[in-house]
């Protein structure tokens, strides 16, 4: 306040150099302002709540293609495999913690929300399976195939319905994609501790 006060005071007198000062002031003020603002434009926006669910979509897609076109039961196979069941894991924990209840109280159709609950659960199983498998076992690659044929089937129903009628309620889908942003970062820290549980 005092600063503020002996500031005013002496763009008050009627000094020839007050004007220059003030506008000198200014000046360092706008280029400050400036500098500032590409730092902030830097920042990555935090992307609404189906925005981070589609972009996890996209990349656990691209995983199941990469899954593909491998040949071999390599070490790379398992560590592929083992990356595609951690983003599912978190991206269906997020979900059930966070989007689906939200989803549940919005849009008002419980029928969908069950049958989505039901397809977490199948795909789970078989994350709880091909964990405790290596590669070349019984069934390995069978297991992941039809994994990826039900999120595929999943992913769709959820972009093309539960999507489209989510974001036509009055859901703050900002606010929600913060809340499942943070909780994501927190459980890919605790991955191995999570994955050891869903074995
Ligand atoms: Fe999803
Ligand atoms: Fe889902």
């Amino acid at each position: 306040m005092a600063k503020t006060s002996s500031k005013s005071s002496r763009a008050g007198k009627p000094s020839a150099f007050a004007g220059t000062s003030t506008t000198q002031k200014l000046a360092g003020k706008k280029a400050a302002a400036k500098r500032a603002a590409p730092a902030r434009a830097r920042t990555p926006a935090t992307p609404d709540a189906v925005a981070l669910l589609r972009a996890d979509h996209k990349a656990v897609t691209e995983l199941f293609g990469k899954f593909e076109k491998m040949r071999g039961d390599t070490p790379q196979k398992k560590a592929l495999v083992e990356r595609i069941c951690n983003e599912l894991t978190v991206h269906t924990e997020i979900e059930e913690e966070i989007f689906y209840p939200a989803a549940r109280a919005a849009i008002k159709d419980d029928d969908m929300l069950d049958e989505a609950q039901v397809e977490h659960n199948g795909a789970k199983q078989l994350i709880a399976d091909l964990r405790g498998l290596q590669p070349g076992e019984d069934m390995y690659d069978a297991k992941v195939t039809v994994l990826s044929e039900y999120i595929k089937h999943h992913v769709k129903e959820e972009q093309n319905e539960m999507f489209p009628k989510v974001k036509k309620t009055k859901l703050d889908l900002k606010a929600l994609g913060a809340q499942m942003l943070a909780r994501k970062q927190e459980l890919m820290g605790n991955i191995d501790k999570i994955s050891q549980q869903s074995r």
